[in-house]
C-alpha cells in the first residue's frame, strides 16, 4: 500500500476567517490602517526598544511594523486559537503531520543532539542521524586532507554537487554563506539546471581525474539531476576510460539506495537520509555533504548547533517573545489584512547572496497552497512571493518601488555587527544603509519637509516619501556557521507558523507535478524520429512543430 493510499484527509477545522481573533484583527486593521508609523513612534518614545525580541544571537527589531501592542496580542491569540502549540508539539514528536504524503516532518531531528529520542514508527531516529553524520565527517576529512584519490591516484580537489531544488539551493547557499570558513584549496561547483550550459560551464576548466561528483537527490529520479549525473558519468568515462573510475569520482546522497546502485554508484559511497526530511528542509542532512567538505565537520556541527538552538527557542519560548512566531505572524498580518502579495528579504552581507533564492523554495514551495488540510478551498490569501537581493545592490535597482510604488512590500533587513572582511569604512557604510533604509521606509519625508528644502511646488509630489512602509531588522553578531544555522531555522519555523494559521500543508508540493509529467510527453515528441501525432492545444502544438523544424534544419 503506497503512502497515497494510507494518507487520510484531516477533519475540517474551523476556517481561520471564522476564528474570533481573525474577526477582531479585521476590525483592528481598520484602526491601524489610518495610523502612521511616525505617530506610533511619536506617542511611544521607547517603542524602538520595546518591540524587539532576542534569542540565540538574533536581535529582532519589529518596531517599524504597522502594529501596536494590541495587534501583537491579537496575532498571538490567533496563533493560539489555530492550535499552534499543539502543531509545534506534534511536529517535534514526529507525528505524521504531512498528511498528504503520510510522513513525519522531522528536520528538527537532523540537528538533535545524540541522546535525544525522537520516535517515528516505533524507531528512535536520532542514532541513525548521528551515524550518517559520522560517515559524512570521515569522508569529508579524507577529501580535505587530500586522502581521497581519484582513479589515477591524484587527490580530488574539485567537488561538484549535482542536484536541484532542495538538493541544490541549500548546498549552494550554505557554501557561499560560509566561504570564509571553507578550505580554499578545494574548488566547489554546483550544477542544477537541465540546460547543458550549466554542466558545461561548471566543468570546462576542471580535470576529471581530480573531480568528485556528489549526486544529491532525495528521490534519485529527478529528471534534471539524473540527466546531469549521466552527463557527468560520460564526462568522467571519456577521460578515464574505465567504469571502475566511477567508484572514485561519484558519491550519492539519497533516500533511494536501489536507484543509486542502478546508476552505478557503490552504496558504500552513498549517504542516506529519510522520507521525513523534506527536500527544502534538507540542507543540514547528508544533502549538506558539500557544505561539510567545504567547512569541515566541526564547522558543520557548529551550524547544526545553531539550528538546534533555534529549534529549542521555537519549541519553548512564549509566542510573544518567540522569533519564528513573531516573523510568521507578521507575514500573515500583511498578507491577509493589508493585501501584501510579496515580501522582500534583504541581507546586508555579501556572503548571503544566495539566501533569498534559498528562501524562495523554502517559503513558496511550502506555503503556495490553495486548499486547507481537509481539502477545502481557502478564501483568504496564503504564501506571498519572497524575493530579494543582497544590500546595497538592491537599493540601486528595485528599492524605488518599495519606497514609492503603489503596493505594500514588507521587508526583512538582515545585518551583522561585524564583518569577516574589515576593509576601510566598508562595513560602517554597509550597516548605515541598513538603518537608513528602514528609517526612510518607516518615516518617509513629508511635503512640508520637501518644500522646506526649497523644492518648487510642481516637484514636491515626486520627492515626497509617504513612509509607513513596514520592515523588520534582524541584527546578528557575525556570519558564522552557528549564525547561519539559527537564521535558516528561524525562517523554516516562521514558514510553519504561517502554514499553521492558514491551515495548509507546508510540507507537500503537488503543484510541481503537472509540469514534470507534461515535460516527459513533450520531450518524447521533440526527439521522435517519426512525426508525432500532437494532441496538445494549438499553441503548444505549434511551438513543438517550430522546434522540430529547427532541429531538422540543424541536422
Ligand atoms: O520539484 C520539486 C522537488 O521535488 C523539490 O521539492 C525537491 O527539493 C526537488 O524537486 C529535488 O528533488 P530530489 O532531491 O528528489 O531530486
Amino acid at each position: 500500500m503506497g503512502a497515497m493510499d494510507r494518507a487520510r484527509p484531516a477533519p475540517p477545522a474551523t476556517p481561520v476567517p471564522e476564528r474570533p481573533a481573525w474577526a477582531r484583527l479585521r476590525e483592528h486593521h481598520g484602526e491601524i490602517a489610518t495610523q502612521h508609523l511616525r505617530d506610533l513612534f511619536a506617542h511611544d518614545p521607547h517603542r524602538g526598544e520595546r518591540l524587539t525580541a532576542e534569542a540565540v544571537g538574533i536581535y529582532l527589531d519589529y518596531s517599524k511594523n504597522r502594529v501596536t501592542d494590541e495587534t501583537m496580542r491579537l496575532l498571538v491569540r490567533l496563533a493560539e486559537e489555530c492550535g499552534l502549540r499543539d502543531r509545534i508539539d506534534a511536529m517535534f514528536r514526529g507525528e505524521k503531520i504531512n498528511i498528504t504524503e503520510d510522513r513525519a516532518v522531522l528536520h528538527v531531528a537532523l540537528r538533535a543532539p545524540s541522546g535525544r529520542r525522537i520516535v517515528v514508527d516505533g524507531i528512535d531516529v536520532v542514532p541513525a542521524v548521528h551515524e550518517v553524520l559520522g560517515r559524512m565527517a570521515e569522508f569529508a576529512d579524507q577529501v580535505r586532507a587530500g586522502l581521497w584519490h581519484g582513479y589515477t591516484g591524484k587527490p580530488v580537489r574539485n567537488i561538484v554537487n549535482i542536484g536541484i531544488g532542495g538538493s541544490d539551493l541549500g548546498p549552494v547557499m550554505a557554501y557561499e554563506a560560509l566561504r570564509h570558513y571553507s578550505d580554499r584549496r578545494l574548488t566547489f561547483r554546483f550544477v542544477s539546471n537541465v540546460d547543458g550550459t550549466d554542466f558545461a560551464e561548471a566543468t570546462r576548466d576542471l580535470d576529471p581525474a581530480e573531480t568528485l561528483f556528489v549526486v544529491s537527490s532525495k528521490t534519485f529520479t529527478t529528471l534534471e539531476t539524473m540527466t546531469n549525473a549521466a552527463t557527468a558519468r560520460d564526462w568522467v568515462l571519456a577521460a578515464l576510460k574505465d567504469r571502475a573510475a566511477i567508484a572514485r569520482h561519484f558519491v550519492a546522497v539519497s533516500t533511494n539506495a536501489e536507484a543509486v546502485e542502478q546508476f552505478g554508484i557503490d552504496v558504500m559511497n552513498m549517504f542516506g537520509f529519510w522520507d521525513w526530511v523534506g527536500g527544502r528542509y534538507s540542507m543540514d542532512s547528508a544533502i549538506g555533504l558539500s557544505t561539510m567538505i567545504a567547512v569541515g565537520s566541526r564547522g558543520f556541527r557548529e551550524m547544526l548547533a545553531g539550528f538546534h538552538d533555534m529549534d529549542e527557542h521555537f519549541r519553548t519560548a512564549p509566542f510573544g517573545a518567540n522569533l519564528p512566531v513573531l516573523l510568521g505572524l507578521l507575514t500573515v498580518w500583511y498578507t491577509d489584512f493589508f493585501g501584501a502579495q510579496t515580501q522582500a528579504v534583504l541581507p546586508y552581507e555579501q556572503y548571503l547572496k544566495r539566501f533569498p533564492a534559498y528562501l524562495q523554495q523554502l517559503t513558496m514551495e511550502s506555503n503556495g497552497k490553495h486548499v486547507t488540510l481537509s481539502g477545502a478551498a481557502v478564501d483568504y490569501a496564503t504564501g506571498p512571493v519572497f524575493w530579494g537581493e543582497p544590500g546595497t545592490n538592491g537599493q540601486h535597482s528595485f528599492y524605488q518601488l518599495i519606497h514609492q510604488g503603489t503596493g505594500l512590500i514588507p521587508c526583512d533587513f538582515i545585518g551583522f555587527l561585524h564583518t569577516r572582511n574589515p576593509l576601510g569604512a566598508h562595513h560602517d557604510l554597509l550597516t548605515a544603509n541598513v538603518f537608513a533604509q528602514t528609517e526612510a521606509l518607516a518615516f518617509g519625508k513629508t511635503p512640508e519637509q520637501v518644500r522646506a528644502e526649497g523644492t518648487p511646488d510642481w516637484l514636491v509630489p515626486h520627492r515626497v516619501f509617504e513612509g509607513n512602509r513596514p520592515s523588520n531588522t534582524l541584527l546578528l553578531d557575525t556570519l558564522t556557521p552557528y549564525a547561519l544555522g539559527t537564521l535558516v531555522a528561524l525562517y523554516e519555523h516562521s514558514v510553519f507558523v504561517q502554514g499553521t494559521i492558514w491551515d495548509i500543508n507546508s510540507f507537500d508540493q503537488w503543484g510541481v507535478e503537472l509540469g514534470k509529467v507534461l515535460a516527459k510527453t513533450v520531450a518524447a515528441e521533440l526527439s521522435a524520429t517519426a512525426e508525432p501525432e500532437l494532441r496538445h492545444d494549438s499553441s503548444t502544438n505549434a511551438l513543438i512543430r517550430r522546434y522540430r523544424a529547427a532541429a531538422r534544419a540543424r541536422s
